[in-house]
């Protein structure tokens, strides 16, 4: 299917409010996409595309460490930057906030600032992590999405909230997926009440509202969320589908998160993981991180190409857009492995292990071979010689390695184990936009920006501990002697 075609077909873009934002509030600007987007706020400043009077940052304290610091050791020192003029955060304002708790954790006069000045707001903080419990997952998704529309609510000259959540929150099907809020059995509110309340389960919650996993269960709650509570507050809720690395912007290749698609490539590309569940024939859907942040700043400032959508009659309900590839642009789960495969075990680009003998599809025999002989039994035979040698923490980081292999594989097998066709009303890649050219700068930017300085990372620690291993058998050796 041509990506042009999977669009709907709409009548042209409509003229929409454009008045120059005052403040932009941004959060997650310490993660992956939020970076990504703090950057193009500032190129698109220096270069005039946009105007904005004050950029403010929402940031918490963690680690003990405060977000001033934070900010410069995480977002600043950031690669992602580079492209940047040296001085280019001086004017961002970072407040400190956290968005779990009530008014985003922001101190008083923060709070009175942020209502009288904030026009936009482009919330991109969230938890993607697959492996947390539910509770963390509402808590980090759902109660930090709630606080965030609380906070915008109180904000006088808001023009626009956009929210991210993604595109996976509607459960599978064979159907087209639309840009509307996905169905419930039950209102949000009752579900959430069952789950605080410990009336049902999280599996018992996921089989009843039919999402794969807890992380799109959760993103789907917080969406409900903000559509009952938003009233007339203007909200865009932006669905990305797999966010992987940039195709132009910072720089072809940027990306510095192992979440969603880096973390199966990672896992092939070390060396370490041979079988995957899934359908070989599935289409991915992956969106490079700069096309979302456009679409999200898009979305924000009244940008975006709105189709049949009259922005000025939406404040009754949400606006939901897809931020996606669609099924035109994406890979095949089997060109995403054995491209990964072949282009690792090229010479110039191993990273630890040259790849070779791996298998996608459903437990069939051929699986349960490569399962065992490639990837079970190496895994094993390293933990046994660690024991052999005495090696505890040689044996501990075989087991290590088993347990993360098979989290990948179960976290992103509901990715690859079918084709979601999405559809939008407008397509947020070029129309010359290119899937193989696209999938090779991911490749090279996650080997670059990531399994290099890994690798890099892991061998200087594995010298610095047998150095020290060294030094306590020589001065074991000398008090011995003495
Ligand atoms: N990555 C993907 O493939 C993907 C796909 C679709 C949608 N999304 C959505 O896109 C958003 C960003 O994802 P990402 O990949 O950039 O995630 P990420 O790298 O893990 O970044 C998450 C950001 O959220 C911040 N955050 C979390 N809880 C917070 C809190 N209570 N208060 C303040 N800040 C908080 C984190 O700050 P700290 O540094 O303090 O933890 C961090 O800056 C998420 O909403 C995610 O669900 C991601």
């Amino acid at each position: 299917m041509d990506s042009d075609k999977s669009a709907i077909e709409q009548p042209a873009p409509q003229a929409t409010s454009r008045a120059t934002p005052a403040l932009i509030l941004v959060t997650g600007v310490t993660g992956f996409l939020g970076k990504v987007v703090l950057e193009e706020l500032v190129r698109r400043r220096n270069n005039g595309t946009v105007q904005f009077e004050k950029l403010v940052v929402l940031i918490r304290q963690a680690g003990g460490k405060p977000p001033t610091q934070r900010f410069y050791d995480k977002v600043v020192q950031s690669p992602c930057f580079k492209e940047l003029p040296p001085e280019w955060h001086q004017d961002i304002v970072v407040v400190s906030g956290d968005l779990m708790e009530a008014d985003c954790g922001v101190s008083p006069d923060t709070l009175a600032m942020l209502s009288q000045q904030t026009t936009h707001i482009i919330h991109c903080a969230g938890c993607v992590g697959f492996e947390s419990s539910l509770n963390v997952l509402l808590a980090e998704n759902v109660t930090t999405s709630a606080n965030m529309l609380g906070l915008a609510q109180r904000c006088a000259h808001l023009q626009r909230l956009v929210m991210t959540s993604t595109a996976y929150v509607t459960p599978h099907t064979n159907e087209p997926i639309w840009e509307r809020l996905v169905a419930l059995p039950r209102p949000a509110d009752v579900l959430l009440d069952d789950l605080h309340q410990g009336r049902r389960d999280a599996a018992e919650m996921l089989a009843e509202t039919g999402h794969p996993n807890k992380y799109t269960l959760a993103k789907c709650l917080a969406e409900h969320v903000v559509a009952q509570k938003m009233g007339r507050t203007p909200v865009t809720i932006v669905r990305p589908s797999i966010i992987s690395a940039s195709l132009q912007h910072p720089f072809p290749g940027w990306i510095d998160s192992f979440a969603a698609l880096a973390a199966p490539i990672s896992a092939f590309a070390l060396g370490g993981l041979k079988v995957l569940h899934g359908d070989p024939d599935a289409v991915l859907d992956v969106v490079p991180v700069d096309a979302v942040a456009t679409c999200l700043i898009d979305e924000a400032l009244g940008l975006a190409k709105y189709g049949s959508c009259d922005l000025n009659n939406m404040n009754a309900q949400a606006r939901i857009a897809h931020c996606v590839s669609t099924t035109a642009r994406g890979p095949r789960t089997r060109d995403l492995v054995f491209g990964t495969v072949d282009y690792f075990a090229q010479p110039d680009n191993v990273v630890l292990h040259k790849p070779k003998g791996c298998y996608v599809g459903q437990d069939d025999r051929l699986f349960c071979f490569y399962d065992f002989f490639f990837q079970y039994l190496p895994v094993k035979v390293a933990e046994l010689a660690a024991l052999m040698r005495l090696d505890w923490t040689g044996a501990a980081r075989a087991r290590k390695t088993m347990v993360r292999l098979q989290q990948v594989d179960t976290h992103f097998r509901f990715f690859v184990e079918h084709t979601y066709d999405y559809r939008c009303e407008a397509s947020v890649l070029d129309p010359d936009f290119d899937k193989d050219r696209y999938f090779s700068v991911v490749l090279m930017g996650l080997r670059q920006n990531m399994l290099v300085p890994l690798v890099a990372k892991m061998q200087q620690q594995h010298a610095n501990a047998a150095d020290q291993a060294e030094a306590r058998k020589d001065g074991s050796a000398q008090r011995g002697s003495g």
